[in-house]
């Protein structure tokens, strides 16, 4: 990330949550708040009806889609993971790169017994605290904790916070490993597996080697990958997914579950008349400390 600017990739993923929540029939994740967090730019973008649409054409849903399908599947697949984890009875919801994803302002109250940390790089929840202030005071479960994954690790953040190391805790980690080196990465669910207790749950995505990719998705990966240099915030992270299960398997985590683009696509977006689908380039883990 560019340093003393907010991050412009998670703009770019609240605009394309607003634009699927505003034009979308039956959208696969609703964010109502996403449009007010987005930048002035974006708003600007999505308020203009040439733009909205060309942006919910059948030509941009089957090629830029493919952006729409990640962000809104990767935030859906982790809500759904995340309340399961409510139901089993998990108190602690750690928003790791947290961004400008609203659980906060959307289900927070509704569970006061949940305490949600949004952990994310200081000049981006910076930004994000001045949008929120437009809402007023926050609800009372939620707490900030700063942090730069390249400089410091997760557990000497949350240590810092109220976080209860002896009960279990769901992470999330959405739109972020692909912009840190694999290491940091690593690093950073090994620093996880220091901190949360047994029964911990962590879901995050993850980018493919893009030589694996054919067609529309190389393309469209090598087109994510100029877009975010230009944003001054590059792709850095990929993984084989073999090579990722067996350094966090070593590591105590048990891999409950790793759903490749085509399983997002079945399980989210099958048979829309719009056409929006999942990238293959990216996959879901969730896994589980044992
Ligand atoms: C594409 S956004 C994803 C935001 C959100 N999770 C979502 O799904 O919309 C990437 C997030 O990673 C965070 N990030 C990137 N590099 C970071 C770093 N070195 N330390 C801390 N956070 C970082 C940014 O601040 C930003 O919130």
């Amino acid at each position: 990330m560019k340093e003393g600017q907010s991050s412009r990739t998670a703009e770019a993923a609240a605009a394309l949550r607003a634009n699927h929540f505003q034009n979308a029939e039956n959208p696969v994740f609703s964010d109502p708040f996403a449009f007010e967090l987005t930048s002035k730019g974006w708003k600007a973008l999505l308020s203009t009806p040439f733009s909205v649409k060309v942006m919910n054409s059948s030509v941009f849903n089957r090629t830029f889609g493919l952006l729409t399908g990640q962000v809104v599947g990767r935030s859906r697949y982790a809500e759904d993971q995340l309340h399961a984890a409510i139901e089993r009875g998990v108190a602690q919801y750690v928003l790791v790169g947290a961004g400008l994803d609203s659980f906060t302002l959307r289900q927070a109250q509704q569970y006061p017994q949940l305490k949600i940390y949004e952990v994310d790089h200081p000049d981006t929840q910076a930004a994000k605290q001045r949008k929120l202030r437009q809402y007023g005071a926050l609800p009372a479960n939620v707490e900030f904790v700063a942090i730069d994954f390249e400089k410091e690790s997760i557990a000497d953040a949350l240590v810092r916070s109220s976080f209860k190391q002896g009960q279990a805790a769901f992470f999330s980690w959405l739109g972020t490993t692909h912009y840190l080196e694999p290491e940091t990465t690593l690093n950073t669910l090994n620093s996880i597996k220091q901190i949360a207790a047994q029964g911990s749950e962590v879901v995050l995505d993850y980018s493919i080697d893009y030589r694996e990719l054919e067609g529309l998705e190389r393309l469209g990966t090598l087109f994510v990958s100029q877009f975010t240099r230009f944003l001054k915030e590059p792709l850095k992270g990929q993984f084989r997914p073999k090579t990722l299960h067996q350094a966090v398997e070593q590591m105590g985590y048990i891999v409950t579950e790793d759903l490749s683009g085509d399983g997002l696509s079945e399980r989210y977006f099958h048979a829309r008349p719009d056409h929006i689908r999942h990238t293959i380039a990216t996959h879901m883990l969730h896994l589980r400390l044992m």
